[in-house]
């Protein structure tokens, strides 16, 4: 009761409208049922590419520096809401609270940075080889960009992509998770009141919603007017939906699953280590796409830092994600727990050593060490849920080696104070993944960096530094303001 509360006094407050029917909502919470949504269908998906498409008119003419004008009173707007925003994710997906502030947090910190943006959509000019030439690069909108969303970052993810597509000239369709449907109908109407505060109510059309299951984002993935399509989700997903967008070749930005490891090595600080570990691998339950899944521990101190780290678990209770002691919420739902509970048995059935992973409650459980007793094919797989793999090895070159010999490629880090092996680690010899950290865990990355990973993780970068570039049209203009017209390369073509 105390959730249902919390949630009509949200959605009243937000002026969201609650479908009678259709897809019901639960909080992980307590199972307790939330809210239901109504899903969109085609003639709804026509209906928004058309309104989008219009008002892509318009917005791609409003100059860029006016565009990040509109994102800097959005990020405000969320400034102000921070409290119920995050309240909301808490409700949805039982993330803990001071997380959910983060995810807010990391909100407003890229509509800051979209505002920069907005006026340094930079082209470069190059030199031409032709007498009175000169070459630029110009950066325009696509059009519509096509965002899916996952439950775990739902905010988060989906800002990275629509402050930087709309600074951009882009406008936005937003097919969120069925399991958080709500803190982006939040966010859509915190975007619609900062346009009408602005009186620039036709603006509201820069971001629609589609809401949905896999059918809606598998339209989205069909429809040839969406010209980005923005894909947030399990390695499976993407390897179904990319297909799509690539048949007709649309343009994808994917950001899939990951399978991240940490490797400590005899000269890390083992107190950083462990305090890191703790964090990337029980944070967010294990479901974050840079959650540590792989812990590469030199054999001198396995034991000894196995040992630390079960005693840091042992400290962890699982519990309401809204109180400030709590550390860990619970799982998504009871589905989640169930495949990590058939991970760790087929674990247990290997031979292999488990610390913690007892389930306390319905979408609760305890986080789970596993001391791989021989090299096995499940650290292949990106189970969601708190599972650490601990792994031996000898040399930097076996860790790397193991660190490396995964499909996904998204997050890394090494843990030493040796400049040689940081140094190996981050170079051509060292870490595949996108993002690889030296003293840091792999998880919880800024925005000011680019945000995706290699391999089984899409390929796509999403965030900051010059991800925006993605989002845009690169056109390479040669401009002659002489009175002759020479050729490149020298040829000869007179007529
Ligand atoms: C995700 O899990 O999809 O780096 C995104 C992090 C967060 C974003 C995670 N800033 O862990």
């Amino acid at each position: 009761m105390k959730h249902k509360n919390l949630f009509e006094s949200l959605v009243q407050k937000y002026n969201i409208k609650m479908s009678q029917g259709g897809k019901d909502v639960y909080t992980p919470i307590d199972g307790s049922q939330l809210g239901s949504f109504s899903e969109n269908w085609n003639d709804d998906l026509d209906h928004s590419l058309n309104k989008l498409e219009k008002t892509f008119e318009q917005w791609k003419n409003y100059p860029a520096p006016k565009r990040g004008e509109m994102i800097r009173l959005f990020g405000n707007a969320v400034r102000e809401a921070k409290e119920d925003l995050s309240k909301m994710i808490t409700l949805e997906n039982g993330k803990v609270y001071q997380e959910s502030l983060g995810e807010i947090q990391e909100v407003i910190d890229i509509c800051d940075f979209a505002v920069g943006l907005s006026r340094q959509l930079y082209g470069l000019t190059m030199p031409s080889e032709r007498q009175d030439h000169r070459m630029q690069e110009m950066w325009n909108p696509y059009g519509t960009v096509g965002v899916v969303s996952a439950f775990n970052f739902p905010a988060a993810v989906w800002s990275w992509n629509f402050a930087i597509a709309t600074v951009g000239g882009n406008v936005v369709l937003w097919k969120p998770s069925p399991k958080t449907p709500f803190i982006s109908l939040m966010l859509k109407s915190i975007w619609d009141k900062t346009c009408d505060s602005a009186n620039l109510s036709w603006a509201k059309d820069v971001l629609l919603m589609h809401m949905g299951m896999n059918t809606q984002a598998e339209n989205i993935c069909l429809d040839p007017r969406i010209k980005v399509v923005s894909l947030t989700g399990s390695s499976d997903m993407g390897r179904s939906l990319a297909p799509i967008v690539q048949k007709r070749f649309g343009k994808l930005i994917m950001e899939l699953g990951g399978n991240n490891a940490m490797i400590v090595t005899p000269e890390a600080n083992q107190k950083l280590a462990v305090k890191s570990i703790v964090f990337s691998a029980v944070g967010t339950s294990g479901q974050r796409c840079t959650s540590l899944r792989r812990l590469i521990v030199h054999n001198s101190i396995k034991q000894d830092l196995v040992a630390k780290v079960v005693k840091a678990y042992a400290t962890i209770t699982p519990g309401d994600p809204f109180s400030e002691n709590t550390l860990m919420g619970p799982m998504i739902n009871k589905q989640a727990i169930d495949k990590m509970q058939e991970v760790l048995t087929y674990c247990k059935t290997n031979g292999h050593i488990i610390h913690g992973g007892e389930v306390v409650g319905d979408t609760y459980v305890k986080p789970a060490v596993v001391e791989l007793t021989k090299p096995d094919m499940i650290v292949q797989q990106e189970t969601f849920a708190p599972i650490l793999y601990v792994i031996g090895y000898e040399s930097l070159d076996e860790a790397i080696k193991i660190q490396n010999d995964v499909p996904q490629g998204l997050s890394s880090c090494i843990f030493t104070d040796n400049l040689q092996e940081a140094e190996r680690f981050i170079g051509a010899n060292g870490s595949d993944c996108g993002i690889v950290n030296v003293n840091i865990g792999p998880s919880g990355a800024e925005i000011g960096g680019a945000f995706g990973g290699e391999k089984d993780t899409g390929g796509g970068r999403e965030s900051g530094s010059d991800a925006w570039k993605q989002y845009m049209k690169r056109s390479t203009v040669t401009i002659n303001y002489g009175d002759d017209l020479p050729l490149a390369q020298g040829v000869k073509f007179d007529v």
